[in-house]
């Protein structure tokens, strides 16, 4: 049972106290984002202007939420993942008038009708996690085909696609996946807006995609299974910014971990850090749990649960729940027992198990509550700042994937130093000359 009004779709509004009181949990662990909401409340930069954000509705984007209403803006939130909703979120925030259209467990169509509500709102600025939201955008204009977009088009109705996204001034994108969607829209000259890639921000990608992701995905995997993680025999696929992270944290705890890269120069990283480097295959052979955080699909495929040990656990930190291939697990199961709320046992043809944690979609966020509030602190406060300046650069953006302004970037971590109560030094005149300079060398006596 769910709740819909013409400005919010959510579970249950009665879970509204709980949620608030999430929220203020997380803004006290997010001081930066603060600071800018301080600031906007009294600037107002983003008065006049339509947000449509499909971004995870956890308890820090409602603190990001509220940072942008208060900036001025009439927001309009949808989830961006049918299992990471935290529902009482949802009803704190349509409790005090947001508009919200999201909740934990939707079906892929109740996910699209969603996107549609955000997208109704008729945007001047979107802001995505996936690039669901603007894949649709731009589907609708561009008059494309399929079951999604023709679910999209009901919530629509009448609405003009091509006038939808000719009115968005501006984007910005949260994650990996979403940014290389991105880009392939922009090298084949289809993307119609400027979007900035806040994920590739260093103050977001070198602290929420390692250290977020690296502590969240083992505390969903421990919320969800209550697993030992000492002494466990870990495979983390694709030792990327986020892999690196889970490999860290997972070794942190006890585990031993082994690597598996299709990128040579990722791999020798990885040995060069004391892991294990082997193909799938091989590791499929021996490993306990199996943590893909590649971005790509069919990762995981049946010629490798095959050869998996009875009782190995499945997940998934990437960001669509394509990396472990469900086809080829459900061709291999006999039979299927829901363990929890999050833990699926497959009973296999082979007479071993396998079990696969939040039906192969973010475990981080599904299992547990995604990053600490520390880290989206970061993420958010670069997020606040991109909509500002998307705003202030109207018009003069190029249609492309944009950086996040190094100035933008580097007053984050600034601020997050400060609010930790941390400085650091300074350049000298003559350190910023002879960093400048070509001619200061080898120097003779
Ligand atoms: N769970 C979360 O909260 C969260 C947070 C941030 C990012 N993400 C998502 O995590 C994924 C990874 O992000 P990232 O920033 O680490 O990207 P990245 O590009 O830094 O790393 C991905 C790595 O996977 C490797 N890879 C690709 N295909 C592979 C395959 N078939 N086998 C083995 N390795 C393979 C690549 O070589 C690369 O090293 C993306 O989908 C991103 O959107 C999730």
């Amino acid at each position: 049972m769910t709740v819909k009004t013409a400005d919010h779709w959510v579970k249950d509004e009665s879970l509204a106290p709980k949620g608030r009181l999430m929220i203020e949990w997380a803004e006290e662990h997010m001081p930066v984002l603060l600071a800018i909401r301080k600031r906007f409340e009294k600037e107002k930069p983003l008065e006049g202007q339509r947000i449509s954000a499909c971004l995870h509705v956890t308890k820090e984007t409602g603190a990001l939420a509220r940072t942008l209403i208060q900036g001025g803006a009439e927001l309009r939130l949808c989830g961006s993942n049918p299992l990471s909703t935290q529902d009482e979120v949802a009803a704190a925030l349509a409790r005090d008038g947001g508009s919200v259209f999201g909740f934990r467990g939707q079906s892929a169509k109740e996910y699209y009708q969603c996107i549609a509500h955000a997208l109704a709102h008729e945007p001047t600025v979107t802001m995505d996690d996936g690039a669901d939201l603007v894949s649709t955008l731009h589907k609708l204009a561009y008059r494309e085909q399929g079951s999604e977009i023709e679910t999209v088009r009901e919530v629509l109705k009448g609405l003009d696609a091509e006038k939808l996204v000719e009115d968005v001034i501006s984007g910005t994108e949260e994650t990996t996946t979403g940014v290389v969607r991105l880009r392939a829209m922009a090298a084949k000259g289809v993307l119609k807006y400027p979007i900035i890639a806040v994920n590739d921000a260093q103050s977001k990608n070198l602290f929420d995609n390692p250290v977020g992701t690296g502590q969240s995905t083992l505390d969903g995997i421990m919320r969800a299974t209550n697993i030992l993680i000492a002494g466990k025999d870990v495979v983390v696929i694709g030792y990327g910014q986020v892999g690196s992270g889970i490999a860290e944290r997972a070794r942190g705890l006890g585990a031993k971990v082994t690597v598996v890269e299709v990128n040579p120069v990722r791999a020798l990283r990885a040995v060069m850090f004391g892991y294990r480097v082997e193909p799938l295959s091989k590791a499929s052979e021996h490993g306990d749990i199996f943590i893909t955080a590649t971005g790509n699909i069919n990762v995981i495929r049946g010629e490798h649960m095959k050869e998996m040990k009875d009782g190995a656990l499945l997940c998934n930190s990437g960001h669509f729940d394509v990396e472990i291939c469900k086809p080829d697990l459900e061709k291999l199961t006999a039979r299927k027992e829901r363990i929890n709320f999050c833990t699926e046992k497959h009973m296999l043809k082979n007479n071993r198990s396998l079990y696969l944690l939040a039906e192969g979609r973010l475990v981080n966020l599904a299992c547990g509550e995604g990053h600490p509030s520390e880290i989206m602190d970061l993420s958010f406060a670069i997020q606040a700042l991109s909509v500002e300046y998307a705003i202030k650069s109207a018009g003069k953006l190029e249609r492309t994937v944009i950086p996040v302004p190094k100035e933008i970037d580097e007053r984050v971590a600034h601020l997050k130093l400060e609010t930790m109560g941390l400085s650091i030094d300074r350049l000298t005149e003559d350190q910023m000359e002879y960093l400048a300079s070509w001619t200061t060398g080898t120097e003779q006596s």
